[in-house]
C-alpha cells in the first residue's frame, strides 16, 4: 500500500517537472531552428531581433519580430512584407512541433521551398503575393492533412490546380485568384470549405456540383469556366430545361416516399423472418487479391453488413432519407433499390486494399456485386454524387459502368454487374502456377487489345484528369462474355482519402513512387505490367507491398532487351503460341515500352494501340 502511494507520488512529480521544463526546452530548439532559417534568407534585415542568446518567445523586448507565441512556444512565423527572399530552409522548421502557421505574404519569394509539405503539422499556410511559379505536383500537399488555410493568390503558379490540395479534410479556406492555374477545377472534399476564390486563373470546364454554393466573384476571369456559379451552361452535358428539372425533382421525391414505405414494410417482415442463407459455392470471381473462403458464418455476417448499411433508413426523418438511399447511375441492369439489395443473400467475394466485395442474388434475377469502400470517408455526399454520377455516364464494351452507390458518412458502398467468368487475375493464376489457364495466345492479344482500348476511351472521356484509370492491374479485369475484358475499379484518384491514395496500383509506377506525380502515362505503366505478365506467366514484385516478393518483371524484361535474349522470357507453355514467337515478341516489346521508367520515354496510349493492332496473330 504504502509503497504504492510513495510510487505514485513520485510519478506525479516527474510528470509536473516534464511539464514545467517542456516550453524551455521547446523555445531553446526553436530559437536554434529561426537562426538556421534566418540564415536561408537572402536580405532578413527585417529580422535585426533575431539574435543568438535570447528566448524567441520571451526575448526583453517582447518576441522576436514576426513570432506568433503561446505559452513560450512558436506556433505561427509571419513574415509578411519584409522583402525577403531566396529559399526558405525548411529543415529546421520540422523541428518546432508547435508551428501551426507560416505565412510569407507580400515578399519576393520565387522558388517554392523545397519539403515544405514535410510540415505536416500546419493549419495555415500563406505565400500570396510573391513570385512563385511553375506547376505543383498533383500529391503535393498529400502529407498536409491538417491545413485549414491556404493562400497561394497573386502569384505566377501554372498547371493544374494539384489534386491533393483539393483532398484536404480539413479545408476551410483556399485562395488561388491572380495565378495561371489551368484545366478544370477538382471537386473539394471538405465539407467545411466556406471560403473560397480561384479568380483570374485559365480555368475551364464545369465547375463541380460541391462548389456551387459560391458566388460567381469567387470564379470570375476564367472565361472557360461554365456551371451555375457562373451562369454558363456547359455545352457539353445536356442539361435539362428548368420545367423538366421540376417534374424531376417530383418524381424523385414520390419515388424516396414510395421507396421508404416499401422499406418500412419490408424491415417488419425481415424481423419476422428466419435468416436466409445460401448454399451457393463460391464462384469464380476475384475482384481483389485476396480470395476469401465463404462459410455459412461469414455469409451470415455479409448479410448483417449489407443490411446495416441500410439500417439507418428505418430511423431517418425524409428530409434525409435521399442521402441513406441507394442512387441509380446506371439503369442498364433495370431498375432496383437499398430494398432489394437487403432482401437478397449476399457473399462475400474477397478483400482487398480498398475494402470488401460481396456478391449480392437480387429477386429479380440480377446479380451484382456490392463493394464497400474503406478509404472514402473524407468524401462529402456532394462530392461521391457527382463523380459516381460521371462515372455511370460511360458506355464503352471494355469499360464495366457502376450501377448505383450509397452514400452515408461511415459508409459507401458501389454496386457493380456481377461478371461470373470473374476476373484475369484468376484465370491467369487462379488454380495454381503459370498458365495453368485455358486463355491462348489470340485470346491473350484480344484481352490485351481491349484493356487497351477501353483505357483509351477512359482517358478520353476524363481527359482532364490526373490520372483517368488509375487502378489498372490483373484483378481489376473482368472476363465477360466471349473472353472480351472489361475494365473496372477506375477513377477512384478523385474518391479516395489522401493518406490511401498510395493503395491504388498507379502508385507503383516509379513518378508516383519517387516524385509524387501522376499522369495519365501512369495508367500505361500498369497496362505494360499486364502485358509482361501476360507473356512471361511471372508474378511482377510490383503487386507486392513491401517490394522484397516475386520479381521485378519491368527490370528483368528491360535488361533481357538490352542484351538480346527477350525471347527466353516468354512463356512457350502457352496455348497456340508455337508458331508465333515473332509476334509475341512484338507484344513483349511494347510491354516494355509502356514500362519505361521515365514517362517521357515512355509510349502514350494511343500509340500502344496502334502498335498492339500491328501485331499478326
Ligand atoms: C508589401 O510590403 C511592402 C514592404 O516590402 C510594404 O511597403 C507594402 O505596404 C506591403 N503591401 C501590402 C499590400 O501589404
Ligand atoms: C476573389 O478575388 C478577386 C481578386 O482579388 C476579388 O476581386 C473578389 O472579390 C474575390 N471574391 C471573393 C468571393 O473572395
Amino acid at each position: 500500500m504504502a509503497l504504492a502511494r510513495i510510487f505514485n507520488q513520485f510519478i506525479l512529480s516527474l510528470s509536473t517537472t516534464l511539464v514545467a521544463l517542456l516550453p524551455f526546452t521547446f523555445s531553446a530548439s526553436d530559437s536554434e531552428a529561426l537562426l538556421k532559417l534566418k540564415k536561408s534568407l537572402n536580405n532578413p534585415s527585417a529580422l535585426d531581433s533575431w539574435v543568438p542568446g535570447s528566448s524567441p518567445c520571451n526575448a526583453t523586448h517582447g518576441p522576436w519580430r514576426g513570432l506568433v507565441c503561446q505559452g513560450g512556444v512558436v506556433t505561427g512565423l509571419s513574415l509578411d512584407g519584409m522583402g525577403l527572399s531566396g529559399t526558405i530552409d525548411v529543415k529546421p522548421l520540422v523541428k518546432m512541433p508547435g508551428l501551426s502557421t507560416l505565412s510569407v505574404d507580400n515578399n519576393s519569394f520565387t522558388d517554392l521551398f523545397p519539403g515544405i509539405n514535410r510540415l505536416g503539422a500546419l493549419k495555415v499556410l500563406s505565400l500570396s503575393k510573391n513570385q512563385f511559379s511553375g506547376e505543383i505536383p498533383s500529391g503535393y500537399f498529400a502529407k498536409m492533412g491538417s491545413l485549414k488555410k491556404v493562400r497561394l493568390s497573386y502569384n505566377r503558379f501554372t498547371g493544374k490546380i494539384p489534386v491533393s490540395l483539393a483532398h484536404l479534410p480539413n479545408l476551410v479556406g483556399i485562395h488561388l485568384q491572380n495565378n495561371q492555374f489551368s484545366g478544370r477545377i477538382p471537386s473539394f472534399y471538405s465539407t467545411a470549405l466556406n471560403s473560397l476564390n480561384v479568380s483570374n486563373n485559365q480555368l475551364e470546364g464545369e465547375i463541380p456540383s460541391s462548389l456551387s454554393k459560391f458566388s460567381a466573384s469567387s470564379f470570375a476571369g476564367n472565361p472557360g469556366l461554365c456551371g451555375q456559379p457562373v451562369g454558363v451552361l456547359c455545352s457539353s452535358s445536356s442539361t435539362p430545361n428548368k420545367t423538366s428539372k421540376n417534374i424531376i425533382a417530383a418524381m424523385v421525391t414520390l419515388g424516396v416516399i414510395i421507396l421508404l414505405l416499401v422499406i418500412i414494410i419490408f424491415a417488419i417482415q425481415w424481423r419476422k423472418k428466419k435468416q436466409q442463407v445460401s448454399d451457393v459455392p463460391p464462384s469464380g470471381i476475384s475482384n481483389d487479391e485476396v480470395k476469401v473462403p465463404v462459410s455459412n458464418s461469414i455469409q451470415a455476417k455479409t448479410e448483417e453488413n449489407i443490411k446495416s448499411a441500410g439500417s439507418e433508413l428505418k430511423v431517418s426523418s425524409p428530409g434525409n432519407a435521399s442521402v441513406a438511399e441507394l442512387v441509380l447511375v446506371n439503369d442498364a441492369k433495370g431498375v432496383f433499390g437499398l430494398a432489394d439489395l437487403l432482401k437478397a443473400s449476399a457473399e462475400v467475394l474477397g478483400n482487398g486494399p480498398l475494402g470488401s466485395s460481396y456478391m449480392v442474388r437480387m429477386a429479380s434475377g440480377v446479380t451484382v456485386v456490392v463493394k464497400r469502400m474503406r478509404q472514402m470517408n473524407a468524401l462529402g455526399s456532394e462530392a461521391l454524387d457527382a463523380e459516381v454520377k460521371n462515372l455511370g455516364k460511360l458506355r464503352h464494351h471494355n469499360v464495366l459502368t457502376p450501377l448505383a452507390y450509397h452514400y452515408r458518412k461511415e459508409e459507401k458502398l458501389l454496386v457493380y454487374e456481377y461478371i461470373p467468368k470473374g476476373s484475369l487475375l484468376y484465370h491467369l493464376r487462379g488454380d495454381g502456377g503459370k498458365s495453368g489457364s485455358e486463355l491462348d495466345w489470340l485470346t491473350r492479344v484480344k484481352i490485351v487489345r481491349g484493356i487497351a482500348e477501353g483505357l483509351e476511351y477512359l482517358h478520353n472521356e476524363f481527359a482532364s484528369r490526373d490520372v483517368p484509370h488509375g487502378n489498372l492491374k490483373l484483378s481489376n479485369v473482368l472476363l465477360g462474355p466471349d473472353n472480351r475484358p472489361l475494365l473496372s475499379d477506375y477513377g477512384f484518384h478523385p474518391l479516395l482519402n489522401i493518406d490511401s491514395l498510395d493503395r491504388l496500383f498507379a502508385y507503383k509506377a516509379p513518378e508516383a513512387k519517387e516524385k509524387q506525380t501522376m499522369s495519365r502515362k501512369s495508367d500505361v505503366y500498369c497496362l505494360g505490367i499486364i502485358i509482361l505478365e501476360m507473356l512471361t506467366g511471372e508474378h511482377p514484385s510490383q503487386y507486392v507491398n513491401d517490394g522484397n516478393g516475386g520479381s521485378d518483371i519491368v527490370q528483368w524484361v528491360a535488361s533481357a532487351f538490352s542484351e538480346g535474349r527477350q525471347a527466353e522470357l516468354l512463356d512457350t507453355t502457352i496455348k497456340g503460341c508455337r508458331n508465333s514467337v515473332g509476334s509475341m515478341e512484338k507484344l513483349l516489346r511494347v510491354g516494355a515500352l509502356c514500362t519505361k521508367t521515365s514517362p517521357e520515354q515512355r509510349l502514350g496510349i494511343k500509340e500502344a494501340i496502334r502498335m498492339i493492332k500491328e501485331i499478326q496473330v
